[in-house]
């Protein structure tokens, strides 16, 4: 990276609550759910003056244009715009948003699936996130097709097929507005927003657990679609959409 982006990162670094929430994440100790939870409750009281530090960044072109090369589409159609990566100690601060582009409420991450690393998230605008948790089961359940990622040590983006098996659903938990989810690297869950319009979540991710995840789809159907590009006008249009619905 040149120095001119560096700069860029020191410029949002110089934004007072982001300055807050990497101190927290960047104090002594490993950084483990607890107080990836305790940041994302700090995000989740303090909404006004997260979305300042989203104002900040729409108002510098250079540290929107680092934070747009980085950032994503999932398949089923939402963002992942990833805010700020530290290396070490290892964490993210990412915002999911699902735009408002339909009267129906949207997907979200349909296929059950596990993460590498922890997280909490709180959500910042909309009506909320459903999830679901599961769990293999040798008795009754739905079937599925298993498949691991990062498992293929010469090739960690290949998905392996690892048999079928059963999941039943132990928890079904709505995450509302202010409120704030946690997840470990053991939960396998389905997320999708609640309501149709604009949702969007404040996502603090914590340093890699482990090499490999887990994902399920129903027999025949395959996950293996790649992320879409996001372009920085989608990137300015999207936060700027956040702001004025979480700021209203
Ligand atoms: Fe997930």
């Amino acid at each position: 990276m040149n120095s001119t982006l560096n700069s860029a990162i020191d410029v949002s670094r110089g934004h007072r609550f982001f300055g807050e929430l990497t101190e927290q994440l960047s104090a002594d100790g490993p950084i483990e759910l607890h107080r990836l939870r305790a940041v994302a409750q700090y995000v989740a009281e303090n909404p006004t003056r997260f979305l300042s530090w989203l104002k900040e960044i729409l108002q510098d072109g250079v540290a929107m244009r680092v934070a747009a090369a980085r950032s994503y589409w999932h398949p089923n159609g939402f963002a992942k715009l990833v805010l700020h990566t530290s290396a070490e100690p290892e964490f993210r601060i990412r915002l999911h948003v699902w735009p408002l582009i339909s009267d129906e409420p949207p997907a979200g991450e349909s296929n059950p699936h596990s993460h590498r690393w922890e997280f909490a998230s709180t959500v910042l605008a909309g009506g909320g996130l459903h999830m679901e948790e599961f769990e293999e089961t040798t008795r009754s359940g739905k079937l599925f097709d298993r498949y691991r990622y990062g498992a293929d040590p010469a090739n960690r983006a290949a998905l392996l097929s690892d048999g079928a098996v059963r999941l039943k659903r132990v928890a079904a938990p709505h995450v509302r507005r202010g409120a704030v989810y946690q997840c470990d690297t053991d939960v396998v869950h389905t997320v999708r927003p609640i309501e149709a319009g604009l949702t969007a979540t404040v996502v603090i991710q914590g340093p890699r657990r482990v090499q490999s995840t887990v994902v399920y789809c129903e027999p025949g159907q395959s996950d293996d679609q790649p992320n879409g590009m996001l372009t920085e006008a989608q990137f300015r249009w999207l936060l700027k959409s956040v702001v004025a619905e979480a700021g209203a």
